[in-house]
Formats: C-alpha cells, sequence, structure tokens
C-alpha cells in the first residue's frame, strides 16, 4: 500500500493533477495495487484560505508519504505579495524541509513529436539525456542575501557534503545509463565552481567506469541546442541546473511533455516542469503529459516499479502515436484535443495494453 499526497496548487495545476489521479486509478485496477490519495492545499490557493502558501498541516502530510504529487504554483493574483510570502518561496522551503536536493530533469525526444520542436528532426532524433540539479544549495538559500537601496546581494556557497551527496547520485544515475556524465560549472570565474569540480573529480574516483567531463555553462547552453545528443546524464548547481534544464526541455518540443522527480534520503516530490499558466487554466487546455509522466518517474524512483512506469511511457508514446495533440504541441492544421481527451487516451490505452 502506498500512501501519495497530491498539491494541485493554482492554475492548471488541478486540471494536470485530475489527470494524474485518473491515471493512477486505472493502473491501481489494473495491476491491484493499493494506492491512498490524499490532496492538500499550496500555493496560492492555500493563501487564499490560511494566508500563507505553505501551512505547517501541508508541510506535514507531505513528511508522512511516500510520494507527494505537486501540479504548479503562482499565478499574477499573488505576484505582488512580498518576498518572502511568494509561491517561489514556499516551493524552495518545501525542497528544504523535505531535503529534496537532487532535481531530475530528464530531456527525451518522442518520436512522434520531432517536428514539434523548433530545431531540426535530424539534430533532435534520439536525443536522452537526463539534468540532475542540486536542488537544496546553493545561491538559492546562500547566506547573506537581501536588497536595500543601493545595492541587492545574493550568495553562492557549496559544503562538500553537498556537492559529493549530488555528485554520487550523478554517477549512480550514469552507471544505469551510457556511463558518460558532464558536471556543468562556471570554474573559469567562480570559486565556488572550482570547488565544485575538485569534489565532483574525487568522487569520479569510486566510480573508475563513468567517462567523465566538464563543461562551462555558457557552453553547455550551446552545445545542448548544436547537439544534445552528445549528452547522457548533466549534473549541475541550483541555478545553472534551472536555466540548462528549461533550454533542454524546450528542445523537446515543449515544457508541457515534461516531468521531473525531487529526491532525497527520506521523501519524494514530483511536478510537471511547466508552470501554472494562468491565461489557459480551467479551459480544459493544458497538456496533462508532463503530470503523467512524472507519475511514471514516481513508480521508478518512489516505489520501485520499473514495469509500470514503463507501462505508462508507452500509453503516452501511443497516444502521441494516434496523432492526438494538445496545443502546445499541435502543428498548425492538427486538430487540437483536450486535457480529458488526451488523459481519457492514455487511460484507455493503459486498460487494453
Ligand atoms: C523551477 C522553477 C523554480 C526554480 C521557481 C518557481 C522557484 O523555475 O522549478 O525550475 O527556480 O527552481
Ligand atoms: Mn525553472
Amino acid at each position: 500500500m502506498f500512501k501519495i499526497v497530491t498539491i494541485p496548487g493554482d492554475g492548471i495545476g488541478s486540471e494536470v493533477v485530475a489527470s494524474a489521479v485518473q491515471v493512477i486509478k486505472a493502473l491501481e485496477e489494473k495491476h491491484g495495487l493499493e494506492i491512498e490519495i490524499e490532496e492538500h492545499l499550496f500555493g496560492g490557493a492555500s493563501y487564499d484560505v490560511h494566508g500563507e502558501m505553505l501551512t505547517e498541516e501541508t508541510l506535514e502530510a507531505c513528511k508522512n508519504c511516500d510520494a507527494v504529487l505537486l501540479g504548479a504554483v503562482g499565478g499574477p493574483k499573488w505576484e505582488n505579495l512580498p518576498h518572502e510570502k511568494k509561491p517561489e518561496a514556499a516551493l524552495l522551503r518545501i525542497r528544504k524541509e523535505l531535503g529534496l536536493f537532487a532535481n531530475f530533469r530528464p530531456a527525451k525526444v518522442y518520436d512522434a513529436l520531432v517536428n514539434a520542436s523548433s530545431l531540426k528532426s535530424e539534430i533532435l532524433s534520439g536525443t536522452d539525456f537526463m539534468v540532475i540539479r542540486e536542488l537544496t544549495g546553493g545561491i538559492y538559500f546562500g547566506q547573506p542575501r537581501g536588497y536595500d537601496e543601493e545595492k541587492g546581494w545574493n550568495t553562492m556557497v557549496y559544503e562538500k557534503y553537498e556537492v559529493e551527496r549530488i555528485a554520487r547520485l550523478a554517477f549512480e544515475t550514469a552507471m544505469k545509463r551510457e556511463k558518460r556524465l558532464v558536471s556543468i560549472d562556471k570554474a573559469n570565474v567562480l570559486e565556488c565552481s572550482q570547488f565544485w569540480r575538485n569534489i565532483v573529480h574525487e568522487v569520479h574516483k569510486d566510480f573508475p567506469e563513468v567517462e567523465l567531463s566538464d563543461m562551462y555553462v555558457d557552453n553547455a547552453a550551446m552545445q545542448v541546442v548544436r547537439d544534445p545528443k552528445q549528452f547522457d546524464v548533466i549534473v549541475t548547481k541550483n541555478l545553472f541546473g534551472d536555466i540548462l534544464s528549461d533550454i533542454s526541455g524546450m528542445i523537446t518540443g515543449s515544457l508541457g511533455m515534461l516531468p521531473s522527480a525531487s529526491i532525497g534520503s527520506k521523501h519524494a516530490l514530483y511536478e510537471p516542469i511547466h508552470g501554472s499558466a494562468p491565461d489557459i487554466a480551467g479551459r480544459n487546455k493544458a497538456n496533462p503529459i508532463a503530470t503523467i509522466a512524472s507519475v511514471a518517474m514516481m513508480f521508478e524512483h518512489s516505489f520501485s516499479m520499473q514495469h509500470i512506469a514503463d507501462d505508462i511511457y508507452t500509453a503516452i508514446e501511443k497516444t502521441l502515436e494516434s496523432g492526438l495533440r494538445t496545443a502546445d504541441i499541435a502543428n498548425p492544421g492538427d486538430s487540437v484535443a483536450s486535457t480529458e481527451e488526451i488523459t481519457d487516451a492514455i487511460t484507455a490505452s493503459l486498460e487494453v495494453s
């Protein structure tokens, strides 16, 4: 028996999480699983009721389950709150409190979608790499931080144990894939990055089979669009990973396709990479695939049920091959499917396979 806490959040979050729950229910039935789902408030939806984005109650629930599934947070309604009350701050807090130090963001091109990207299909086809972003350290959390009338400041700092544990996880991931790891930093300018590089090379001694190379972040941004197939696993700091994972995501066609897993030693949280998309919220237009694929990552990482994860990926692929597309991945002239239509097709495909 597994317990999943869902936090739909804001905007399209509730629609895509509803899609994911429909898929989870279908899987439960098909594979004879017992899954308990408990929903909690987070983000603007929580602020409007409780005056805070993240309540102790939601945080406790997230700590007392096997996995958390998050939709999206934020929207124009809450944009003008002070910095520490913004949805982004609540997201950082939940990551820190749950100790989610590793963020996995796969960049995989579905064959059916090679034409949805702005890049040429011959450059893209066959692209399949994993960005591992450090998630609870670096400049996102460093002290001191602040701004006044005259200046603004943040601190980029990494402790040895923080680099060691993310590097270790990255090498372990590479061992399960093609055994190639690229560590991305800015060691030509930043001392903190030279430190990062030194530690990654230390950890490498325990994984001699993995081919390790270093790349500066500016070059990496270029390489990801020039020749994405060169990558197998990327490991990088919090800020660089934030930027690079958006670039990597976009080459695959749409942010609406991309799942993510944030993992710690005790807890795990899964969420689509896209935001709350207030412009299309409540209109049955959102692409639910990123959230459904996040459920696949949950079965893989939290429940160690790779066969069920594969089952979900296959259902997604079949649905795309059948030609169904939400607006974000449709080509001009395609008829556009709704969130519910895509979800029903994926669920139906799971049931027959
Ligand atoms: C992401 C987002 C967040 C981040 C924001 C919303 C705090 O951009 O998950 O990539 O910068 O980490
Ligand atoms: Mn981001």
